[in-house]
């Protein structure tokens, strides 16, 4: 068919802009006005095949991360078959396939270029789970901001990201791309997230749009096993799993993936209950839905779809815009269409969505405006991202044990004369990026050795692997063991690779793989201080080795500069303020452990055999959610209310005395808890509502000052609407959900005439 040319297109657009009498009022819903009407320009132009070209998302063979592959997806572009394309970058690759869009299609219409910018695109970042653990809501905005400019300036408008996916279950590898177990934490690191992709405008070429998966509740799989089915209550849904998302769509995320879970009985990819009642109808939600990989295809093993047309018409009528590698809606919908089971309506509405974000992101402007070898050179591995990268690897280490290994405390290390790095996680670039790495580049990836080289110039440094990762081979021990007992201190890097973690890497017992503990337990045995350094992407249970060990980091996968931030911290350059997002379990049989759990009828109680308790081991995990150490010690004082009634038009004003008792400077963060003591429903026994980050000088008090609402009171009740009732709460404040200063309140109804 005969291309119409980009600028007899333009010219149609202006002309029906001008009859649509647009005023020159610079409001909103002017611009929301021009906004679709330009829409509906191209998509009255637009054949049904163009349309449903639109609606389909190839992958590109420059990387793979998922089950198929289709190669002709140079010929599917050129025939106006694909509209989207993912895991392709760079701008000279990315260039030409837009050249075939644009030039070779009877319309033009830009491709939109996604991949998995999760935590970096080149310069990698920490994964998100330990960024978390910094509790730095502007060091995350800004993390996913140079993200953006990064992988924009790569050719690349669209991330599948931030991942909202809540959970409690670290047998689930995928907890590592999220942000742990509570649902108030989660919330503002979404909106964090989405607004630093996307910034204040979609159509700069430095910015994202952003996509907020996986919806929903994929983090609950059955046993931890991932694309396992999901089941909750509903309650338990809203209260706890979708909050993130909420936020993350009210933060103004322009798209949505759709998980590949069922929940509700029904695969999230054709739930019309998620994708239309709650997040369109509820939420408000007006960008476009984009299934995860081959999601549709699967709707027929999840026994839903008798066959793929009938998969895409499910998924179409659910609310979902975008197939992502499936190639369903391509070759199956205009046959849909013809039989009279679907309607050319529901197609437009979902065409309407995917159009209206490539205006948005300025691609109908300039189709190239994302492709500057220029703009690529200067800002990939700039070192604003290096930098940054280093400050977010410092604050992302949690510092969980720090005890005296014979008379003084090992950390921070004073200028040891001879130092012994041990482990497979030593002196090791790729795992250092972690899971879902982009196009990160493991060469330039300072590991745990090269960075203590760099800092500690005056140290004997020598390095011995001592084990692998899988196997039971003993063979590294006794020169590991040996190099240990002729050093000062050791310092051991172990734990899981990148490709343990993340997607299909569920593991049933998520402990410290293969004999690198027993590698541990024998090093501490030669009497040499031994600095354990737990490198993973979800918590590991050890509880033998946090018996014997006197100093343990959970260093996580820290990116590109891992190995710079963990020698800031050994020397004490920076001193750890890292905190737990996510509980680390005694074991696998503990799973799900989580802060916020209810009381249940019968609370534990060591002195009664009748109460909610193990035999074997206590119910509180290993380490709780919130708690990471400081190389100073920090105090609190007592909680002051203003008011220990309030009405519920009221603020509750509370205030606690920080103070560092100890020798070093240092971050502390608070945290705030609640609990409703009786309610409608059960309720947990505490709630996070809020924290402050400060740094106080040694020796320094500040007091505190949070703040409570009617509002931070509410929860879903029985009619699965928000609801805040009144009767007694309680307050904590402490350093983590366990070690708590508590106060106590009233909340009642406002009196008459009060509003
Ligand atoms: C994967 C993941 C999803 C990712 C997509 C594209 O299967 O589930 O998070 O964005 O495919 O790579």
């Amino acid at each position: 068919m005969r291309r119409i040319p980009a600028c007899i297109v333009t010219g149609i657009i202006l002309i029906q802009l001008l009859f649509a009498g647009c005023g020159t009022e610079t409001g909103e819903l002017v611009a929301e006005i021009y906004l679709s009407r330009k829409v509906d320009s191209v998509l009255s132009l637009m054949t049904t095949e163009e349309k449903l070209g639109q609606m389909n998302l190839l992958t590109s063979d420059w990387d793979v991360t998922g089950p198929t592959m289709r190669d002709q997806y140079l010929e599917d572009i050129r025939a106006g078959r694909c509209g989207n394309i993912f895991n392709a970058h760079t701008v000279e690759y990315n260039r030409k396939l837009q050249e075939v869009a644009v030039e070779e299609t009877r319309l033009g219409i830009p491709l939109m270029f996604g991949y998995d910018v999760i935590h970096g695109h080149r310069t990698i970042f920490p994964i998100p789970l330990a960024e978390a653990c910094s509790w730095n809501l502007e060091l995350m905005k800004r993390s996913s901001e140079l993200s953006a400019k990064e992988a924009a300036a790569s050719g690349l408008q669209w991330t599948f990201a931030p991942v909202m996916d809540l959970s409690r279950d670290p047998r689930w590898g995928r907890v590592s791309e999220g942000t742990g177990e509570d649902p108030y934490l989660g919330g503002l690191i979404a909106e964090a997230r989405v607004k630093g992709f996307q910034g204040t405008d979609l159509s700069d070429p430095f910015t994202l749009a952003a996509c907020v998966k996986h919806f929903a509740a994929y983090g609950a799989p059955e046993a931890g096993r991932d694309y396992h089915t999901v089941d909750m209550s509903e309650i338990t849904f809203r209260e706890f799993y979708l909050p993130p998302y909420r936020r993350g769509i009210e933060a103004g995320a322009v798209s949505v993936m759709a998980s590949f879970n069922d929940l509700f009985g029904v695969p999230a990819t054709a739930s019309g209950f998620l994708l239309t009642d709650i997040l369109r109808r509820e939420m408000g939600f007006t960008g476009f839905v984009v299934s995860d990989y081959s999601g549709i295809e699967q709707l027929q093993d999840h026994g839903v779809a008798a066959d793929r047309q009938h998969a895409g018409e499910l998924a179409l009528q659910a609310g979902l815009d975008m197939d992502m590698q499936s190639v369903i809606f391509a070759e199956t919908l205009a046959r849909s269409l013809e039989q009279g089971k679907i309607s050319m309506g529901e197609i437009d509405a979902a065409v309407r969505r995917i159009l209206r974000v490539k205006f948005q992101l300025g691609l109908f402007d300039d189709p190239y405006r994302y492709f500057s070898e220029e703009r690529e050179a200067a800002v990939v591995f700039g070192e604003e991202l290096m930098d940054h990268a280093l400050v977010s690897a410092r604050e992302s280490v949690v510092l969980l044990k720090n005890e005296p290994a014979g008379d003084r405390k090992i950390l921070p290390l004073t200028a040891p004369g001879s130092i012994a790095v041990i482990g497979p996680l030593a002196d090791n670039q790729l795992d250092m990026l972690g899971s879902w790495h982009a196009a990160g580049d493991h060469t330039k990836v300072v590991t745990l050795l090269e960075g203590i080289r760099k800092r500690f110039t005056s140290s004997q440094i020598r390095y011995e692997q001592g084990c692998d990762f899988y196997s039971a081979d003993r063979a590294g021990f006794s020169r590991a063991l040996s190099l240990a007992r002729n050093s000062d201190v050791v310092i051991l890097a172990i734990g899981e690779t990148q490709a343990q973690s993340g997607e299909a890497a569920s593991r049933s017992i998520p402990d410290i793989p293969g004999i690198q503990e027993e590698l541990a337990m024998e090093l501490i045995a030669t009497g040499t201080p031994v600095v354990v350094m737990i490198m993973a992407e979800r918590p590991l249970s050890f509880p033998q080795l946090d018996e014997r060990a006197s100093a343990i980091f959970y260093a996580w996968h820290l990116g590109t500069r891992a190995g710079d931030a963990l020698a800031d911290i050994l020397s004490g350059a920076y001193n750890p303020s890292g905190k737990l997002v996510m509980s680390i379990p005694r074991n696998a049989g503990q799973i799900p452990v989580y802060y916020n759990v209810k009381s249940t009828g019968r609370p534990a109680d060591p002195g009664n055999k009748f109460t909610s308790k193990y035999l074997d081991v206590p119910n509180e995990p290993l380490y709780p959610f919130g708690f990471g150490l400081s190389y100073t010690d920090f105090e609190y004082g007592e909680i002051h209310l203003e008011d220990a009634l309030i009405h519920m038009s009221d603020t509750l004003h509370l205030s606690i005395p920080v103070k560092n008792t100890g020798a070093y400077d240092g971050h502390e963060i608070v945290q705030l808890y609640v609990r409703d003591l009786v309610g409608s429903l059960t309720r947990p026994v505490k709630e996070l509502k809020g924290f402050q980050k400060v740094f106080l000088s040694a020796g320094e008090q500040r007091t505190l000052h949070f703040t409570l609402t009617a509002d931070d009171l509410k929860f879903i009740g029985k009619d699965l609407e928000y609801i805040t009732e009144p009767g007694d709460f309680k307050v904590f404040v402490g350093p983590d959900s366990e070690r708590l200063r508590e106060a106590g309140f009233t909340l009642v109804q406002n009196t008459t005439g009060r509003n």
